[in-house]
């Protein structure tokens, strides 16, 4: 690579390296004068050394106005600043600090640190922001209290947040107005937040159990804080389940959500004043589907469970991530589990984790839920840590069960409220809470690569005897080329003839049951089920107890007969979705036929009305392209997506009555409700019409139903589920139903959106030429993180247009890159990961994205984020 020259090459931070911080900052006092281009920001740090020497720290993008020590300024020859810090070198053991900086909100284009949104202010500053408002020990380990000031004009800024409790305000002699908040909870800096500005406010309260009288507020745009309402009541319902479920209640008496357009994330859990991108917050049924709503109940349960997971307990160190975000995401999964259906929110995350973990797991960028190692820790808010890293807490308590679980959590809190915690500090509570030896199962925080079991079973009609067979093995992964064998926890059952669970008995035991888990330890190892009848099925990874890849030998008919019978509901959707890969990639590789077995399995499905309709309409859906593909040694976007085509055009004739009696008998009677209940119902409603579309080339009256679903939709979800098939079909109802969806919503930022994505991942061959031309549409701005996911991230999804053989779908992407990374290198990062999947095509293509990512890393100027993942990319 001719790329970037070495002494320009960024530096990586290694976990081994942590050290304690050589100086502590108990106490901070920030001053804010806010001004788009030239806000002033005083802080008062009360410092004490731990080691003496130099005092170091972070700032970035700040101008320094002035600094003094125990009210003496300094000199020149005190203290050094350079692009990335100040140094200070001689400074007393014990003393204050004062800074003052300048910033430019309206010039923050990074959206890292104090910018401007929508003519607002707001913070954002994990994990490394803070160091953008002012000189600062910028790591999670420096924990202390804030006392903030906010002046502002009163007209521009009616609201003035900070975290913690307000204290004080009033009017100043100049006209400006000013508030004093105070947060009594030590924190680290990333958990800082402000915002000011003309706001709309939604009230509610919630009493804890406690008796705490706790004030809730959330934020908007004017106009829209009536769409707030169910984001309010996914809020409370958070605060009560996190009492009944783990113990753990409110702390203060104010609880403020602000919702904003411009944000990197999701969501961000800064201490009693979330900050979100309003498309997790913002709701009505006109505008919002099923989909939204179960997305915005999860990011509001998300950020407040990090309340105790997260702030009240932090991080030591940037490699301990998962230790918030794994344990938060479960937490959050939980939570929607015990508001909807368990079953059905399972299957809905094991299809992301393996559309989005896996593969990053089996690519370039694979990391342990812990790395070792990064350059910009803003690259490591990965699938890995989040997703992944609530596999791995939730197998610690299917290991533990719930009380168990709850046991180490229990001692967790106990042992560090109000520190900065490791994850093995917090493997160690539930050990020691359950005395369960965890040393082997630690192993999954060191090691990357998602295990793959090979499984066979033998029944021995002799001695009534049956053998499970299991060989674990886990791919090399980028600076791991061997791994050792890792405690995997294997919930599996056996039907019997009639379907039913065989009671299982392992030899040595007393007692049998139903299904069990085992643990499997060894690379190799063999469970022998003693005293048992012949089993018909053998049923694997029940509930997805383990985020493995398994291999084993089940014939066709052992599959449809689990895809009826097998008592757990993800193993019945599982062994739908297996058959189905074996059947796509038989086809994709020897254009081979589709078993009867599998169609008239769906037959079944379709016409069993005692289903719970979400659960039948995710039992119907094929695997994803992307998922068939991810099985192939050399990945065919093309054939895949052919093949899977074929597949459903067969299930549509086979079964179309079926799927017309579901279609045409689902009642549009009841007044719309985002509950699971009768999201479950347009679910399958809308699965039935996908299968539909495959005839509608043939069958105008399939076209009519698709068509006048579109234009009479009552709610978003039936007229974007319309939508995303009309993108699909080369008809005149298309361009008609887009210019529809766009002039009825095109005041509304957050419907754009999905306009923008649905063209983006049309199958239509003209999708590049028309994602092109959307680029000047004023629905899109490079600056909005949110249009710039939409479009550009919509189409790099989009596999099958992507990976045209001209290489124009990643010339496409490099452009944009390029374009973004001056602007906003966080987004520009997170949105290259798709050039990174070269070694998964053929030579031709991988040429083609290869050279795209050396035109990346020959940009004079790229950020480190970028940086990082373009050269990880391309050699990793
Ligand atoms: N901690 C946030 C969460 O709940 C993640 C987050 C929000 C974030 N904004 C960010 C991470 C900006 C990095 C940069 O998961
Ligand atoms: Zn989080």
């Amino acid at each position: 690579m001719n790329a970037v020259q070495p002494n320009m090459t960024p530096r990586a931070i290694n976990r081994l390296d942590y050290r304690t911080p050589d100086y502590r900052i108990d106490k901070v006092a920030l001053e804010f004068d806010l001004e788009p281009r030239a806000t002033r920001v005083v802080a008062k740090l009360d410092i004490r050394a731990e080691r003496p020497g130099a005092l170091v720290l972070d700032g970035e993008a700040l101008k320094l106005v002035s600094l003094s020590i125990d009210g003496r300024p300094l000199s020149q020859s005190d203290y050094v600043v350079d692009e990335k810090s100040l140094t200070i070198h001689a400074p007393p053991q014990k003393f204050t600090l004062r800074i003052e900086t300048e910033i430019d909100p309206e010039g923050n284009t990074h959206l890292s640190g104090l910018y401007r949104s929508s003519g607002n202010y707001c913070t954002q500053c994990e994990a490394q922001g803070f160091r953008r408002i002012t000189y600062f020990l910028d790591r999670p380990d420096v924990m202390a209290t804030y006392l903030v000031t906010l002046r502002a004009d009163p007209k521009a800024c009616p609201v003035l947040l900070s975290n913690g409790n307000p204290q004080e305000e009033g009017t100043l002699a100049d006209g400006r107005h000013y508030k004093v908040w105070h947060d009594p909870y030590p924190k680290p800096s990333y958990l800082f937040a402000l915002v000011a500005g003309d706001l709309a406010v939604l009230e509610d309260d919630f009493t804890t159990q406690g008796g705490r009288e706790v004030k809730l507020r959330i934020y908007t745009e004017h106009g829209k804080s009536e769409r707030a309402g169910y984001a309010m009541d996914a809020l409370k319902r958070s605060m009560r389940w996190d009492e009944t479920r783990f113990g753990l209640e409110y702390d203060l008496d104010l609880f403020n959500i602000v919702a904003v357009s411009d944000f990197n994330m999701g969501a961000m859990e800064n201490k009693s004043l979330n900050v979100f991108n309003d498309r997790y917050i913002l709701a009505d049924p006109q505008t919002a589907t099923d989909a939204d709503y179960a997305a915005i109940e999860a990011v509001v349960a998300h950020e407040y469970f990090h309340n105790w997971t997260g702030n009240r307990i932090t991080c030591r160190d940037w490699f301990q991530l998962s230790l918030k975000e794994g344990l938060t995401v479960f937490r959050d999964q939980e939570f929607s589990s015990d508001m909807r259906s368990r079953p059905v929110k399972r299957i809905q995350d094991v299809r992301n984790l393996r559309a989005r973990q896996f593969p990053e797991d089996a690519g370039p960028l694979a990391h342990p839920i812990r790395p070792d190692s990064y350059i910009a820790i803003d690259n490591f808010y990965t699938a890995t840590v989040y997703e992944k890293g609530s596999e791995v807490i939730r197998m610690m308590h299917t290991l533990l069960g719930e009380d168990g679980f709850q046991k180490g959590m229990k001692l967790y809190v106990e042992r560090h409220d109000g520190e900065a915690a490791t994850c093995d500090q917090f493997v160690a509570a539930m050990a020691d809470a359950n005395g369960y030896d965890m040393e082997q199962f630690k192993l999954w925080y060191s090691q990357a690569g998602t295990p793959s079991l090979n499984i066979s079973g033998r029944y021995d009609a002799g001695s009534g005897s049956y053998e499970l067979s299991v060989t674990q093995e886990c791919p090399p992964s980028p600076g791991q080329p061997d791994k050792q064998p890792m405690h995997i926890p294997l919930h599996v059952g056996l039907l019997d003839a009639q379907g039913q669970d065989i009671p299982l008995r392992l030899e040595g035991e007393a007692t049998a049951m139903p299904g069990r888990v085992l643990s499997v330890k060894q690379p190799q190892q063999t469970f022998r089920f003693i005293g048992l009848p012949e089993p018909r099925a053998l049923s694997l990874n029940r509930g997805f107890s383990a985020p493995v890849n398994i291999k084993a030998e089940i014939g066709g008919a052992e599959r449809a007969f689990l895809m009826a019978h097998d008592s757990d509901a993800f193993a019945r959707w599982e062994a739908g979705q297996q058959y189905a890969t074996d059947l796509l990639l038989r086809r994709v590789n020897n254009g081979t036929g589709f078993d009867a077995d599998f169609i008239d399995a769906i037959g079944l499905i379709l016409r069993d009305d005692s289903l719970e309709p979400a659960f039948a309409a995710e039992a119907i859906a094929l695997p994803s392209e992307d998922y068939i593909a991810d099985q192939m040694p050399v990945m065919d976007a093309e054939a895949v997506h052919l093949a899977r085509r074929a597949l459903r055009r067969q299930v549509a004739e086979t079964h179309k009555a079926s799927l017309l009696r579901i279609y045409d008998s689902a009642s549009g009677s009841d007044a719309y409700s985002p509950d699971a209940e009768q999201a479950g119902k347009r679910a399958l409603k809308n699965a039935a019409l996908s299968y539909l579309s495959e005839l509608a080339a043939e069958d105008a009256g399939i076209l009519a139903r698709i068509d006048g679903q579109y234009a009479k939709a009552d709610n978003m979800t039936d007229r974007m589920a319309a939508l995303r098939l009309l993108v699909d079909l080369d008809v005149p109802e298309r361009a008609a139903a887009l210019a529809d969806f766009h002039d009825r919503f095109k005041d509304d930022a957050l419907v754009l959106d999905k306009w923008l994505s649905l063209q983006a991942i049309s199958a239509l061959p003209d999708t590049l030429e028309r994602v092109k031309a959307l680029l000047s549409h004023p629905a899109f701005s490079m600056r909005k993180p949110n249009k710039v996911r939409a479009l550009v991230g919509g189409f790099c999804m989009n596999a099958l247009r992507y990976h045209a053989a001209d290489g124009a779908g990643y010339a496409f992407h490099a452009d944009r890159i390029i374009e973004l990374d001056p602007l906003n290198p966080q987004v520009a990062a997170r949105l290259l990961a798709p050039l990174g999947r070269w070694r998964r095509v053929d030579a031709a293509r991988q040429a083609r994205m290869k050279a795209e990512l050396g035109r990346i890393l020959s940009v004079p100027k790229l950020s480190p984020e970028t940086y990082e993942i373009a050269s990880k990319s391309l050699s990793g």
